[in-house]
């Protein structure tokens, strides 16, 4: 009988030059780059620059990609006719996942798989990622729909078309370094559902809509959001303690805590841990700063098991007033710049992805009739 390895854990599949995850030193490296270090210093932009072409880019090369970026965020009418008319979601994802694959329709280029055309589709599912969630989230208000301003940054421009007021230098800092932390984190079950559904050959915009879809559990990114809601229900500082032992001793997962590959804190949550901290004091919201911080606390002492990438940032984009079902779709407009690096990556060097399964039901029975049975 083959060993099996349930859930893929510690199977290496693919080579692959564009993430490094170091589960036992806590680190997390982007293209050669320290999480901590582009975070610091680099913009999202660049960031995605990074991901896609192997190397941070000169300022030509940046302007031309925030170029590209401006000149595609628009979507077309027909993305926003259908967005209008989709029945309300039981939750939001549904509605990117339906709106995504719909890009596909209205892109001359989605069967052509040039290696130019797919790094076109790169470019506009990334720009044009963030207009959805913005998009539907003021059509689901019965507000009006905000066209893009080319002059804004990426992390700028989505808070701008989410809220239709300019945003702040310090929100626009501390969002952008959001969309920094979750660009890409090697084959995480999203991107390994891209990477998937390309190696079939497969269009982007399949993979991309293959990608949503994994994302939007509540074991990968729907996490951020079920944060959230927990520590909405939890309420007050002084009950988190109570509310979190109780969840432990039902045997319960915690949400926002554990990690398939990180054996220690996962590095994006100390910058997390700031952003949620800072932003927190600065619009005078620091209980839920304070309680993820005794949750944290307890997790540790109690179970040995560290905070993750979805932890902190609930409480930050709380005060950051993003509605919390849009949660994992923020994580969505920042991830399909790796997922897209991926998929390129993929076609780059392709090999059909078909693991083996060890087959566990009965063999040599015989046909029995319909009206025997
Ligand atoms: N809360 C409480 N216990 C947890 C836990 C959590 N968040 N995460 C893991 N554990 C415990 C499990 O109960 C299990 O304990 P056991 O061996 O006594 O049964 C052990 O740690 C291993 O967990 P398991 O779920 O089998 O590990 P995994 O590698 O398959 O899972 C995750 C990794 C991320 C799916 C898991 O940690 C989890 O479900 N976390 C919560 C969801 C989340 O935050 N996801 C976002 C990930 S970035």
């Amino acid at each position: 009988m083959a060993e099996v390895k349930t859930g893929l854990q510690n199977v290496v599949i693919a080579a692959s030059e564009i993430c490094l995850i170091d589960g036992q030193q806590g680190r997390l490296i982007y293209r050669g780059y320290e999480i901590s270090d582009l975070a610091a210093n680099s913009t999202f932009e660049e960031v995605v620059y990074l991901l896609w072409c192997g190397r941070l880019p000169n300022r030509a090369e940046l302007d031309q990609l925030k170029k590209e970026f401006a000149e595609n965020r628009a979507v077309a009418q027909e993305i926003l006719d259908l967005l209008k008319s989709l029945p309300p979601a039981q939750h939001p994802m549904e509605t990117l996942r339906t709106a995504i694959s719909a890009l596909s329709l209205y892109d001359p280029e989605s069967e052509d798989m040039s290696e130019d055309a797919n790094r076109r589709k790169a470019v506009r599912l990334t720009a044009q990622m963030g207009t959805i969630v913005a998009a539907y989230a003021r059509i689901r208000e019965g507000k009006e729909v905000i066209a893009p301003d080319p002059d804004l940054s990426h992390a700028a421009n989505f808070l701008y078309m989410l809220t239709g007021e300019k945003p702040s230098d310090k929100d626009v800092h501390w969002f952008d370094i959001a969309l920094i932390l979750h660009a890409d984190h090697s084959f995480n079950a999203s991107t390994f559902a891209a990477r998937v559904t390309a190696s079939t050959l497969s269009d982007m915009h399949s993979a991309i809509t293959s990608a949503i879809g994994a994302l939007k559990g509540p074991l990968h990114g729907g996490a951020n959001e079920r944060v959230m809601r927990m520590l909405l229900e939890i309420g007050s500082v002084d009950k988190a303690e109570d509310y979190v032992r109780g969840l432990l001793a039902r045997h319960e997962k915690v949400m926002g805590f554990g990690h398939r590959v990180y054996r220690t804190r996962d590095p994006r949550a100390a910058i997390l841990q700031k952003m949620s901290e800072e932003l927190g004091r600065s619009t005078g919201q620091t209980k839920w700063f304070e309680m993820s911080q005794k949750i944290e606390k307890l997790m540790v002492s109690e179970k040995g098991i560290n905070a993750n990438v979805d932890f902190y940032s609930a409480s930050s984009y709380y005060v950051l007033g993003i509605p919390v079902d849009l949660y994992t779709l923020i994580f969505a407009v920042s991830r399909i710049s790796g997922w897209t690096a991926h998929v390129l990556e993929q076609y780059a060097d392709n090999k059909l992805i078909r693991p083996l399964a060890e087959y566990t039901g009965p063999t040599g029975l015989n046909y029995v009739p319909i009206d025997r049975r």
